[in-house]
């Protein structure tokens, strides 16, 4: 397939590759700007980069990219198809948790990257991109936490922006937890009917 590139999406990458609007550029190796297709009508959003992408500025290069693959595939579904991305574009140290500030910071990228492309569906790989994308799409109230909201389907709005947002939990997960795998499988069928 032809990959058409969407210039705007360059100068996101261009902005970010140089930025310094939080603390994380310090120790960033690359930044994780985004992969896959600008037109494509499903976007995963993530939380930030671990230690492997932060090498490579690929998102998903390490072993929970081998979850998301197989997850992906159990839906026919190839990652050249969609666009994958993350909250944080810089890896914050040890893989901690995601500083509000960073949030506030980073996210900005991410807003834009979704009125580029204009996804119809947003899948939320784990709970802090699941708060912030569902905040965004005025979902605040439906917010309850991951545990209790993966795999159900939102419908949001911003700014007259309307997409279905599915919360999923991390594929980080399922390195750890084998049942794990079988919760997101699950939970991704949902993905499979919206779009097969
Ligand atoms: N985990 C994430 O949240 N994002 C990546 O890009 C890789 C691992
Ligand atoms: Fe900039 Fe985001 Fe990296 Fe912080 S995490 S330096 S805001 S690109």
């Amino acid at each position: 397939m032809k990959q058409i590139i969407n210039p705007k999406l360059r100068v996101i990458r261009d902005e970010v590759l140089e930025c310094t609007k939080c603390p994380l550029y310090k120790t960033r190796i690359y930044p994780v700007i985004g992969q896959g297709n600008h037109q494509a009508e499903i976007v995963f959003v993530a939380e930030a980069p671990g230690a492997n992408e932060n090498k490579t500025g690929r998102p998903f290069c390490g072993q929970a990219g081998k979850v998301l693959d197989e997850l992906l595939a159990s839906v026919n579904i190839k990652r050249e198809d969609i666009y994958i991305t993350n909250i944080l574009k810089c890896r914050p140290p040890k893989n901690r948790n995601p500083l509000q500030s960073e949030i506030d910071a980073c996210t900005p990228y991410l807003i834009r990257q979704l009125k580029i492309i204009q996804p119809k569906v947003i899948c939320c790989l784990g709970n802090f991109s699941s708060r912030f994308v569902m905040e965004l799409f005025g979902l605040s109230d439906m917010y309850k936490g991951i545990s209790r909201i993966h795999g159900q389907t939102f419908q949001g709005e911003y700014e007259g922006q309307k997409v279905a947002i599915i919360p999923l939990y991390h594929p980080a997960v399922a390195s750890y937890n084998q049942n794990m795998i079988g919760v997101l499988k699950n939970d991704l069928m949902i993905l499979g009917q919206l779009v097969n």
